[in-house]
């Protein structure tokens, strides 16, 4: 859905739905009775006015995860609850000067994120401007794919995560890209593709590779990085975009995109907390290599350019404060950041519009936490003292346990509360969130 003269308008339905995958009934939870929920697209300086209705049996609200835009009112307000039965209409505008990228929206009620992610609610919210502007881009094939994971039982009911599960967060065996199994995806010969991807899964990670071809990276969360980056394989943790292109090669044929285990406690193929197996998938669950979708080509190639370059990123200027989130997991099954679960009524960190700080993340448990802030995006600076290999907008980083990671943020426009929080939604549920109250 597209916006048009200046306006993106919707209604958007939240709703438990039976859907077929592959020919086998699955009961989900749905935006619009789709899965994933319709594609929005929207251009800087749009307007945007999404009515939303929420049918399902419990409450939920909506997040759009990655903009830059208010953070009260009808804007992005993680702390709205819309009921069974009630509508609530969000009216914001997409700043003249926001970057164009892959972003998305996703259900945010504190308590209920892992379990309606897992049950199907998340769309993209794409903008476009500057990057699809560039020729060689703009001249590609584009395919959006939304990743997920998903765990049913013989009747096509999600199962209810065991234990274990809360802990490592709900992981299923079934990997879909745009609501299906293995989708095959056409390209016209000669052509350039470009892959718009999302991890919309609420705690497995992927970690994509594409037989006979290397993925050439020109975006991240939060729009264009300055020149391609050649990658062997990609990971992604939940929550996370990119973008990347794909050169044909010299003959038609099919060509497997592969996700390949990737447990970021204990590097890969690892049998550990976030691989092991039989939490609510099959025993067999993260232990393969699988086939998330193929792409056929077709007919005899020419050959195709790659952009010499791409957006330039201004680097920020040094913080005016360093602060430090401490990860980790407490006593009965509760997340930690810096020594406290999640509370509705305390402002954890208080910052000051127009300024930049640099937030040390730093995992001193066992497993992988991707950390996300809202509204305002931040570069990475180093991981363990090394500096990032390139600069890029982001919105998620994976912290690692053990690693300490830095980020530099400025915190421009918006003032208002938000918060940030772990990405394996079922962290995030158990505590691991913080409000951020900017002044
Ligand atoms: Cu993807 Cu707090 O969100
Ligand atoms: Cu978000
Ligand atoms: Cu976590």
């Amino acid at each position: 859905i597209k916006s048009a003269n200046g306006l993106l308008s919707l209604d958007l339905e939240a709703s438990a739905q039976s859907v077929s995958l592959n020919g086998k009934n699955a009961n989900l939870l749905t935006y619009n009775q789709q899965l994933p929920g319709p594609q929005l697209e929207a251009k800087p300086g749009d307007t945007v006015q999404i009515q939303f209705t929420n049918r399902l049996n419990q409450p939920t609200n909506l997040h759009f995860h990655g903009l830059h835009i208010p953070l009260t009112g009808t804007g992005d307000n993680v702390f709205l609850e819309i009921s069974p039965g009630e509508s609530h209409t969000y009216e914001f505008q997409i700043p003249e000067d926001h970057p164009a990228g892959t972003f998305w929206y996703h259900p945010h009620y504190h308590g209920l994120v892992a379990k309606q992610l897992f049950a199907g609610l998340a769309g993209l919210f794409i903008v476009r401007g500057a990057l699809d502007d560039i020729p060689e881009v703009k001249a590609a094939q584009e395919t959006a794919l939304v990743l997920k994971d998903l765990a049913l039982d013989r009747r096509g009911n999600i199962p209810n995560p065991g234990h274990m599960a809360q802990m490592t967060g709900r992981i299923g065996d079934l990997l879909l890209a745009n609501g299906q199994l293995n989708p095959e995806i056409t390209v016209a010969q000669g052509e350039l593709l470009r892959l718009r991807l999302l991890n919309a899964s609420p705690s497995r990670f992927f970690q994509l590779s594409l037989e006979e071809h290397s993925l050439f990276l020109i975006a991240t969360d939060g729009g264009a990085i300055a020149a391609p980056v050649e990658l062997n394989n990609l990971v992604l943790a939940p929550g996370e975009r990119a973008e990347v292109l794909i050169r044909a090669t010299q003959t038609s044929g099919q060509y497997r995109l592969l996700n390949t285990p990737f447990n970021p406690a204990q590097g890969m193929m690892g049998g550990g907390m976030m691989g092991g197996g039989g939490m609510m998938g099959g025993p067999s669950s993260q232990k393969r290599t699988e086939t998330v979708a193929t792409l056929a080509y077709s007919g005899t190639t020419t050959e195709t350019l790659l952009p010499t370059a791409l957006l330039p990123i201004e680097p920020l200027p040094e913080p005016y404060i360093v602060r430090q989130f401490t990860l980790n997991h407490g006593h009965g099954m509760v997340f930690l950041i810096n020594g406290q679960v999640f509370d509705h009524n305390r402002v954890d960190t208080q910052v000051s519009l127009g300024t930049i700080e640099d937030w040390e993340i730093i995992n001193t448990g066992t497993m992988a936490h991707p950390f996300h802030v809202h509204v305002n995006k931040f570069q990475a600076i180093s991981r363990n003292g090394q500096t990032d290999p390139y600069a890029a907008w982001k919105d998620v980083v994976s912290v690692n346990p053990g690693e300490r990671v830095r980020i530099r943020m400025a915190f421009q426009d918006y003032t208002g509360k938000t918060v940030y929080h772990c990405h394996v939604l079922d962290h995030e549920d158990r505590g691991m969130m913080g409000i951020l109250d900017i002044q």
